[in-house]
């Protein structure tokens, strides 16, 4: 029989090579390939019939209902899907220094009052994880704190029958298994520090949750397998220069991955914001020309946000297009049909598009606002202060319903909007009307059809004033 050969396999795509190499060729990663001892196979294959037969049971069994724990942290409960589930793993990842640490201090001094927590710091020294406790007022929390590294240590002490129900490890970058070889933070380490670690939680019963830090390109740093490994993964994010911090979940087996939770970071932590809205215009100057307000939604929670544009000539052959908290796709989108369906002239002309705050928006929904923006800032004409925008824009130039309208529009009345800009409603036994109409809260309503409608809404010197002909007419056309 043939010597079985060692398998050199990247540990990012799977792919497996005869020997090893610096760069993974099937998906180019750097330094992700790894050598894997062959196995122990059977020319045979594995014998059938010495197994344990499975047990199968029918999917319209009774399901049980998720005790969770909830840490009464609204906005971390939420993104978590209602609390966290007993016997599973949670990844936060986020750059560096964005308040990882700070979070999940702040989330296990709340559950300690009524479970068993511990926090495991292998990157700061007990005296620091002490002050920034003592400088958020958590100090008389009943969390057991511990600085290590070794998986061996902190299992021997969780695995105790009075052990934590609850562990916070900081981070699984620094951890490692004494079995391997590799400096902790490679992926093998990463990989199996995680391993040891969730497995003992679904073990126990309890909930581990794991600090990852994130690459430049934006992922957690090493493995990718790690998101596969755990239950649910959470990114934490924001702009440098803002407080806003945004809590996201991009995996949940046991909730919506749409959600998000938004703090902010004060001298004493983070706090948090139930009205994101409020918060994501305060800083909104009014009635400038490139700027819309979108109402857009964020999971089950409708959420307001300024969208700014700019046109500047351009000095380059090819035009900048610089997009911040948006989809670059969408907005060349936006504007080829801005240029092919409504004649506006953006050649020559660089693109600044930017969501205000540090939001990042995900949703077709915000077209109509993004292409408002642009008009606005082209036309330097301003959209009219009381006025949210929503709406999908298709290809021919299309408005698109969106769903949630009356959520949407539910938040717009709430924060002192008064008018909307929108698609056309479907309406029974006829056609979608157009004009004004009033919908929820008072709001009043201007359907858009097709992307020139919202256009012509400039021409009166402001959209959103467009059926209020007489200040429209008085307005000096600047088109
Ligand atoms: P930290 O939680 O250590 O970040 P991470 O674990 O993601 O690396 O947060 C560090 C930043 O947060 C640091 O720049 C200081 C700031 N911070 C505050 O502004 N207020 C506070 O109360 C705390 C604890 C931190
Ligand atoms: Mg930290």
């Amino acid at each position: 029989m043939a010597k079985p050969q060692n398998r050199y396999v990247c540990q990012e795509c799977g792919a497996a090579h005869p020997r090893w190499q610096g760069r993974c060729e099937a998906c180019g990663a750097w330094n992700s390939i790894v050598e894997e001892l062959p196995r122990e196979t059977s020319p045979r294959g594995l014998d059938a019939g010495k197994g344990k037969a499975l047990a199968f049971s029918r999917l319209d069994g009774a399901a049980p209902q998720i005790p969770r724990r909830v840490s009464g942290i609204v906005e971390f409960d939420r993104v978590c899907g209602g609390g966290l589930v007993p016997a599973s793993a949670v990844l936060v990842g986020g750059d560096p220094g964005i308040g990882k640490s700070t979070l999940l201090l702040q989330v296990i001094a709340r559950l300690a009052g009524e479970a068993r927590v511990a926090y495991i710091s292998g990157e700061e020294a007990i005296d620091q994880v002490r002050m920034r406790a003592a400088r958020m007022g958590l100090t008389s929390a009943p969390v057991e704190l511990a600085a290590a590294t070794s998986i061996r240590d902190i299992l021997t002490s969780l695995d105790v029958p009075e052990g934590p129900e609850v562990v916070v490890i900081d981070s699984i970058q620094t951890m490692y298994v004494d079995t391997l070889d590799s400096a902790p933070g490679t992926v093998a380490q990463v990989r199996a520090a995680a391993q040891e670690l969730i497995r003992a939680a679904k073990r126990r019963g309890s909930i581990v949750l794991l600090v990852g830090h994130v690459t430049k390109e934006g992922q957690i740093a090493g493995p990718r397998v790690l998101e596969h490994m755990v239950d649910t993964v959470l990114y934490f994010e924001g702009e440098r220069g803002h407080q806003f911090r945004i809590l996201r979940a991009v995996k949940n087996r046991f909730g919506p991955t749409d959600e998000i939770g938004v703090f902010e970071m004060t001298d004493r932590g983070l706090m948090e914001i139930g009205n994101p809205s409020a918060l994501f215009l305060s800083e909104r100057e009014r009635a400038v020309s490139g700027s819309a307000v979108f109402a857009g939604m964020e999971g089950t929670r409708p959420m307001l946000v300024e969208i700014q544009a700019l046109l500047a000539p351009s000095s380059l052959a090819t035009p900048r297009r610089a997009v911040v908290g948006w989809d670059s796709a969408r907005l060349a989108m936006v504007l080829a049909v801005l240029e092919a369906r409504c004649g506006l002239a953006l050649i020559g002309r660089d693109v600044y598009l930017n969501v205000a705050g540090g939001l990042r928006i995900a949703e077709p929904a915000a077209d109509l606002a993004v292409a408002a923006a642009l008009a606005s800032s082209h036309m330097d004409m301003p959209v009219a202060a009381d006025t949210v925008v929503f709406g999908e824009i298709g290809l021919s130039g299309e408005v698109r319903p969106v769903n949630h309208m009356d959520q949407r529009l539910k938040e717009a009345a709430k924060l002192g909007f008064s008018h909307a800009i929108v698609p056309p409603r479907p309406r029974k036994g006829g056609r979608a009307r157009q004009g004004a109409a009033l919908g929820v809260g008072g709001m009043r309503l201007t359907e858009v059809g097709r992307l020139h409608e919202l256009l012509a809404l400039f021409e009166g010197g402001e959209a959103g004033l467009a059926d209020n002909r007489d200040s429209a007419r008085r307005a000096p056309s600047r088109v």
